[in-house]
């Protein structure tokens, strides 16, 4: 039988499959059966900058009233969700590390250099095998200039690794002018892999009452050749673990983001959709394609279609763009 086991972060997994962060992987329920299912790593949901910054502030404002610090901390709920706070989240992760066998991977998401920062360190004590960190930062100020935006990146890597020594990985918006050059940057700045990428929602008008409204759509699988595509080009370049997030739904897919040079798979949507169970299927169909191919592991074929190992690698860049446009019907009237 083919063998799935892979390395990301330096860490051992069973195989590629992986949930990423999303509500399913808020509770240790859900967590047991993506591990029965057969996941190869979880990560959490996560914790945001603003829980923390609120949590100082209540914590702040009781302590000024008169309350003790214990008195001030025994407000928060043990329930992990969005905007749970700190606290249900560091149960969770040692509640996820008690009771699964695969790795927990914590998450992180905020936009600046500040003391949430620190919530790192708690996070390593709380036992996840490593970080994720996600960086949300939408840039509107016209005088900002892509490297400061690049640069605000990188020193916030640069304080979450000096707070920790698990492994960390940064998970990417695509909205960058030189992805390639930043991926390196950020290696260096001390990140063990990237996630490619972060989905990011836009918010919609309602034309009726003018109002500005959230919406949140799961994605499909033609939204997995933008990861593809930087998954291909950065394979093998900084020495950094390579996950592929968005648009993950099938075997086909997985097989395709391997090919590419992803270590891991990662799934939300999907996942969202059909169940933990989706991923007992996905397992047996990625073996059978492995075996249809005479592939007993994956270290034969990862990164096999990467840019590097392909005959034109400018399939990869503009060069296809023309070809792409090309191949377009002609409208008949
Ligand atoms: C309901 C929902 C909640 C999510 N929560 C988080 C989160 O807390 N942290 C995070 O980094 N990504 C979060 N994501 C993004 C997913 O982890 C994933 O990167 C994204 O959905 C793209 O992957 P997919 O195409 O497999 O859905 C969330 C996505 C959804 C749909």
């Amino acid at each position: 039988m083919a063998d799935l086991r892979t390395r990301y972060l330096g860490l051992e997994l069973r195989s590629p499959l992986v949930a990423s962060a999303s509500p399913l992987t808020g509770s240790l329920d859900w967590l047991r059966r993506l591990e029965a299912a057969g996941a190869g790593a979880v990560v959490l949901p996560s914790l945001f900058e603003e829980d923390l910054a609120e949590e100082t502030r209540q914590v702040e404002a009781l302590l000024a009233s008169g309350a003790t610090t214990a008195e001030a901390r025994a407000g928060h709920p043990d329930q992990v969700g969005y905007g749970a706070g700190p606290a249900a989240y560091l149960s969770l992760v040692q509640r996820a590390k008690q009771g699964l066998s695969i790795p927990v991977i914590a998450s992180l998401n905020g936009a600046s250099r500040g003391g949430w920062v620190r919530y790192a360190a708690r996070l390593e004590e709380a036992g996840a095998d490593a970080l994720e960190l996600n960086i949300y930062y939408v840039s509107s100020r016209p005088g900002r200039s892509g490297s400061e935006v690049e640069w605000h990146y990188l020193d916030v890597v640069r304080a979450v690794r000096q707070a920790i020594g698990i492994p960390l990985a940064v998970k990417l918006s695509p909205y960058f002018s030189s992805l390639a050059n930043l991926a390196g940057q950020l290696g260096e700045a001390g990140a063990n892999g990237l996630i490619l990428f972060n989905r990011f929602y836009q918010p919609d008008l309602d034309i009726e009452t003018l109002e500005v409204t959230p919406r949140l759509e799961l994605s499909s699988s033609v939204e997995l050749r933008l990861p593809l595509r930087w998954i291909a080009i950065l394979h093998r370049r900084f020495g950094v673990s390579l996950a592929a997030s968005t648009g993950v739904h099938t075997a086909t897919d997985v097989a395709k983001v391997l090919l590419a040079g992803a270590d891991v798979a990662m799934m939300t949507s999907a996942l969202l959709r059909h169940g933990p169970d989706h991923l007992r299927p996905l397992e047996v169909q990625l073996r059978d394609w492995m075996d249809r191919h005479g592939y007993q592991t994956l270290g034969q074929f990862r990164g096999r279609a990467s840019q590097r190992s392909v005959p034109d690698p400018a399939t990869f860049e503009r060069a296809n763009y023309i070809k792409t446009l090309a191949s377009h019907p002609a409208p008949s009237r």
